[in-house]
């Protein structure tokens, strides 16, 4: 095992390493006039670098809205599609294409053209995290940010279902009062969290609020003070007088609160709340693809258009 001092002394040389990548990436970027957009879920010194850090609603507004000429998408490669529906004249780059999202994986095509051929009058309202494909399939898309909203804007009288997140569609059923049929899918991070880890990090930080995010299951959002996306969670914190929190979302989330908000404390409400699928983003592979203008993310013609009218009724109506 390392000494302390050769432990920092690790850590250090791996900041100072940090410090070059971004700098590099910040001469290139400008050199190419690109723009760097981070999830709130990315690797602390990926959202040092980048120019917007957000949730997927913000990212996907900051990439329709962009002047920029290339949109570096740090985030999975839903997120990274979704830029490049919105703004299908850019150029996005995906820095690692290996970074899916398994919970969008989780609704196949397929599946989704085979339940609407027997479902004629349902419509099927899709969250962001799903693949092109689907929401080609799909009358509108949503986020965490927009789903209530999204949801009271149907048609009145027609059945709907949500996919692919049945712990969103639960949460939207409870806070609406209605009966959406839900698919079968899930967040594998979001999912994990317990009731029992809720009940332990209340007792080691009595009086600090929790905040959970909707992709948790029914029992913990329960359990908490509140169900709210990410930018849901940034904006309850700005506006409340408590101190403490205790943050049921990906770690990645706290770097920003810790940013915005230094006289707070926050805690994970568990260790293992990472997405590994987020985490494969480093500040290496950013400057590799501005470098080499790779990966860029293509969407497959015969879907593009109707996955495309999905989105854009999303974002008409916020
Ligand atoms: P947000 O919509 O809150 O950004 O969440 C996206 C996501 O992947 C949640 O796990
Ligand atoms: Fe997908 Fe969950 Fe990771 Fe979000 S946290 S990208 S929903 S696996």
């Amino acid at each position: 095992m390392p000494s302390n001092e050769t432990s920092s002394s690790m850590n250090s040389s791996w900041e100072q390493q940090q410090l070059e990548l971004k700098e590099k990436i910040l001469r290139l970027k400008a050199e190419r006039n690109a723009v760097i957009l981070a999830h709130s879920y990315q690797r602390r010194e990926v959202q040092e670098a980048a120019d917007l850090v957000g949730d997927s609603f913000q990212l996907a507004r900051a990439a329709q809205d962009t002047d920029a000429d290339i949109i570096v998408l740090a985030g999975v490669s839903f997120m990274a599609e979704t830029a490049k529906l919105l703004n299908p004249d850019k150029v996005v780059l995906h820095p690692e294409p290996g970074a899916t999202c398994p919970m969008a994986e989780m609704a196949e095509a397929k599946a989704v053209r085979e339940y609407r051929e027997k479902n004629p009058e349902t419509l099927v309202v899709s969250y962001v995290n799903t693949l092109a494909e689907v929401k080609a399939e799909s009358d509108i898309c949503c986020t965490s940010a927009n789903a209530q909203q999204v949801v009271e804007s149907l048609e009145p009288g027609r059945p709907v279902i949500f996919l692919p997140d049945r712990n969103l569609g639960d949460y939207l059923n409870k806070k609406i009062g209605i009966d959406m049929r839900l698919w079968d899918g899930y967040c594998p991070i979001h999912q994990r969290l317990t009731a029992g880890e809720i009940e332990e990090a209340r007792r080691l930080h009595p009086g600090a609020e929790v905040l959970v995010h909707p992709e948790c299951e029914p029992e913990v959002i329960g359990l908490a003070d509140r169900a709210l996306g990410t930018t849901g969670m940034v904006k309850h914190v700005a506006s409340s007088p408590g101190r403490e929190f205790i943050i049921g979302t990906e770690e990645g989330l706290l770097h920003k609160l810790r940013r915005e908000f230094p006289d707070r404390v926050f805690h994970l409400a568990a260790e293992h709340l990472v997405c590994p699928n987020m985490k494969s983003i480093n500040l290496k592979k950013i400057l590799d693809c501005l470098q080499d203008l790779e990966p860029r993310v293509e969407v497959p013609e015969e879907v593009f258009e109707k996955a495309r009218r999905s989105l854009t009724r999303m974002m008409e109506i916020v």
